[in-house]
C-alpha cells in the first residue's frame, strides 16, 4: 500500500507534492521520490527512508518544473532502497505505482528480451518500459499507457508524466483507488481526497480500468473499453488542516485521548437521547438486520476483533446467528453463504484490500453487502449496498485506536437495533442498553485521568519478552486486541487467548518473566476467568488485572490492578479498550519504538 500524487501545475510542484505525499505516508513510509518535467526533461529525487528524508535531499537539491508525480511507498517487491523508490523512469516517461503487478516477472522477461535494460527490483519498473516499448513504436502518451495498463495483471493505480509533454499527467486504476483532482488552473491525481485536500475540494473517483488524461485543469477519463466516461465530481469533507497531535507526543496519544469526544459523536448517530433509543438513518440496515437468517462479518486485524465482539452482541441481543472470518481468508475458503444473507465490513480505512474483496464476494454470492467505515467516501464504503458509517475523525497513528472504540460502539447499537427489529428485545430493555452505552464516554473520561498508572505499568510491560492476554466472552476479543496492539507498537511478543483454553497448553508457558494480563470486568463470567488467573498465579505467573472496583477486591494479591469503573456488562469491551491501549502505549514509549509509524506496517493495507 504506497501513497501516489500527481500534478499538472502552473507553479513549481515538488514542494506541493511533499505536501500531499505526507498526507499519504499513513500508507507507507518505506521510501519516497518526486520526479518533475525540468525544459521538458524527466528529473527526479527520491531517497529511502521517511519523507523527511526526501525534504532534506529537496531542501540540498531543489526539483522545479509545473508538471510532477510523487510517491510514498510500503515495500511489496525490493527492499526500501533509492534505486527501488517511486518514481521509476526512463528517457522518456515516469510513473508512481500503488499495489501489485501480479504479471510483472513475464512482462520483465519479455521486456529485456526487447533490450530494456532495467534499474531496480521492483514490479512497478515494467510499466514504466511497457509505456516506453510503445512511444518507441509511436504511439502517443495516451495510447502508450491505455494499451499498456491493459497487459498489467493484478492491483495497481498509476501516474505517469512524459518527456516534452508539460502539463500532461495520465493515470489509471485497477483494485487500487485513483482520485482526480479539479482546480481552477491544475489538475491532480492522487491516492485519497485527503491527500488532494489543501489543493481542491472538487473530486472524482475512478473506477476499475479506467484510464484519465489530465491536461492542466482540462479532465477527460475513459473506461475499460475505451469509451469517454462521466465519474461524478463530489465535494468531498476531507479535512484541508492536516492533523495535528494536538499537544500530545504522538498521533496515538492524541487519539486516545479523543475517544470521549468521539464515541459521543459516533454514538450521537445512532441513539436519540430522548428515549433513548436506537436510530438507524441509513436505508436498508433495519430491513436487512430484521431479515436475515444469518450475519456474517469480515474484516482484518483490529477491526476484526472488532467483529468478534460485534458477534456477542447480536446473538445475545437479536439472537442472529453470526459468522465472523478474517477477510484474508473468506473469499479462499468458498464458504457456504446463507440465502437472502446478510454480510458486515468493517474497516477504519476503507481501503483494505482484503476486507474490499471479500465484501465483492460476498455480493456476488447475493449477500446484501453492509460496510462500518470511518472514511464514507472510501472504496469499501462506494462498493457497498449499505454504508453504516463511524465518526472517529482522521486516525492517524497506524495502530487503530478511537477507530476501534467507534467500531464497538456502532456495533452496540446495531446489535440492540437488530433486537428490536427481530422483536427479542422489550423497549425497556432497549432503553437500559442505550443508556449504558450513552455512559460510555464518561467513564473513559474517569479513566484517562489515570494515564501515569499507565505509563508505570507500560514500564514494566516494555521488559518483557513475551506477555499473554486472557478474557472470558466479549473480553476474549479484547485480549486479542490488546495483544496485537502491544505487538505492532512495542515489538514485544504478545499473544491473546481465551481464558479457559490457558489449561490446554499456554500455561506451559507461564513463569515468573511472562505477565499475563486478564481482562476480567465483574460480569457472569468473572469467576471462570480469576479461576484461570489463579491457576496461572499458581505456576509463577505474573498477573495484571483489569477489572471493576467488585472484581480487583475480590480477586486478592496480584502482581498490579488497574480499576476500570463499574458500567454495565454491554459496554465493558469498550472500556476495557482503554487500559490495554495505554499498557501498549507506554511500553512502546519506554522501547522508544516510532509509535504512529511502526517498522514494516502502514495504516491501510491495499494490498493482498
Ligand atoms: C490495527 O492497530 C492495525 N493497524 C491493523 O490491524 C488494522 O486494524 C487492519 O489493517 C485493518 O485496517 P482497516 O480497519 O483500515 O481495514
Amino acid at each position: 500500500m504506497c501513497g501516489i500524487v500527481g500534478i499538472a501545475g502552473t507553479r513549481d510542484v515538488a514542494p506541493v507534492i511533499l505536501e500531499a505525499l505526507r498526507r499519504l505516508e499513513y500508507r507507507g513510509y518505506d521510501s519516497a521520490g518526486i520526479a518533475t518535467l525540468v525544459d521538458g526533461q524527466i528529473s527526479r529525487r527520491r531517497s529511502p527512508g521517511k519523507l523527511g528524508k526526501l525534504g532534506e535531499v529537496l531542501n540540498s537539491n531543489p526539483l522545479y518544473g509545473h508538471t510532477g508525480i510523487g510517491h510514498t511507498r510500503w515495500a511489496t517487491h525490493g527492499a526500501p532502497t533509492e534505486i527501488n523508490a517511486h518514481p521509476h523512469a526512463s528517457a522518456k516517461v515516469a510513473i508512481v505505482h500503488n499495489g501489485i503487478i501480479e504479471n510483472f516477472r513475464e512482462l520483465r522477461e519479455e521486456l529485456i528480451a526487447k533490450g530494456h535494460k532495467f534499474q531496480s527490483e521492483t514490479d512497478s519498473e515494467v510499466a514504466v518500459h511497457l509505456v516506453t516499448d510503445l512511444l518507441d513504436q509511436g504511439k502517443s502518451p495516451k495510447d502508450a499507457a491505455t494499451e499498456a495498463v491493459r497487459r498489467l495483471t493484478g492491483a495497481y493505480s498509476l501516474a505517469m508524466i512524459f518527456t516534452d509533454h508539460e502539463g500532461l499527467l495520465i493515470g489509471a486504476r485497477k483494485g487500487a483507488p485513483l482520485a482526480v483532482g479539479y482546480g481552477e488552473k491544475e489538475g491532480f491525481l492522487g491516492s485519497d481526497a485527503f491527500a488532494l485536500a489543501p489543493f481542491t475540494n472538487r473530486v472524482s473517483y475512478l473506477e476499475d480500468g479506467d484510464v484519465v488524461v489530465v491536461e492542466g485543469p482540462h479532465v477527460a477519463i475513459f473506461d475499460s473499453a475505451g469509451r469517454p466516461a462521466n465519474r461524478e465530481i463530489k465535494i468531498t469533507s476531507a479535512s484541508a488542516s492536516i492533523v495535528d497531535k494536538g499537544g500530545k507526543r504522538h498521533f496515538m496519544a492524541k487519539e486516545i485521548a479523543e475517544q470521549p469526544e468521539v464515541i459521543g459523536h459516533t454514538l450521537s448517530h445512532y441513539i436519540d437521547p430522548t428515549g433513548p433509543s436506537v436510530m438507524l438513518r441509513e436505508k436498508g440496515v433495519t430491513q436487512a438486520l430484521a431479515t436475515a437468517p444469518r450475519l456474517l462479518i469480515a474484516a482484518c486485524g483490529t477491526a476484526y476483533y472488532a467483529g468478534l465482539v460485534g458477534k456477542y452482541w447480536f446473538e445475545k441481543f437479536a439472537r442472529l446467528s453470526v459468522e465472523v472470518d478474517v477477510a484474508s481468508e473468506l473469499r479462499y475458503r468458498d464458504p457456504v453463504y446463507a440465502k437472502g444473507g446478510a454480510a458486515l465490513f468493517i474497516s477504519q480505512s476503507g481501503e483494505t484490500a482484503d476486507t474490499l474483496a471479500a465484501m465483492r464476494h460476498a455480493k456476488e454470492n447475493g449477500q446484501t453487502t453492509i460496510a462500518l467505515v470511518n472514511v464514507p467516501e472510501s472504496s469499501i464504503a462506494r462498493d457497498a449496498d449499505i454504508v453504516v458509517p463511524t465518526f472517529a475523525g482522521p486516525e492517524i497513528g497506524v495502530a487503530s485506536t478511537k477507530a476501534f472504540t467507534c467500531q464497538l460502539s456502532a456495533l452496540a447499537a446495531l446489535a440492540i437495533a437488530a433486537g428490536r427489529a427481530r422483536g427479542t428485545i422489550s423497549v425497556v430493555e432497549e432503553k437500559r442498553l442505550c443508556s449504558a452505552l450513552l455512559e460510555t464516554p464518561r467513564h473513559i473520561v474517569e479513566m484517562l485521568k489515570h494515564e501515569p498508572k499507565f505509563e508505570e505499568l507500560g514500564q514494566e510491560i516494555a521488559k518483557a519478552r513475551d506477555v499473554l492476554y486472557i478474557g472470558r466472552g466479549p473480553s476474549f476479543p479484547i485480549a486479542l486486541e490488546g495483544a496485537l496492539k502491544l505487538k505492532e507498537i512495542s515489538y514485544v511478543h504478545a499473544e491473546g487467548y481465551a481464558a479457559g483454553e490457558m489449561k490446554h497448553g499456554p500455561i506451559a508457558l507461564i513463569d515468573e518473566n511472562v505477565p499475563i494480563i486478564v481482562v476480567a470486568p465483574s460480569d457472569a463470567l468473572y469467576e471462570k476467568t480469576i479461576s484461570n488467573m489463579q491457576e496461572s498465579m499458581a505456576r509463577g505467573g505474573k498477573v495484571l488485572l483489569i477489572s471493576d472496583k467488585k472484581g480487583v477486591a475480590k480477586a486478592g494479591k496480584v502482581w498490579q490492578a488497574i480499576e476500570v469503573p463499574d458500567a454495565d456488562a454491554l459496554i465493558a469491551p469498550i472500556l476495557y479498550s482503554v487500559p490495554i491501549q495505554l499498557l501498549a502505549y507506554y511500553a512502546a514509549v519506554a522501547k522508544g519504538t516510532d509509535v504512529d509509524q511502526p517498522r514494516n506496517l502502514a495504516k491501510s493495507v491495499t494490498v493482498e
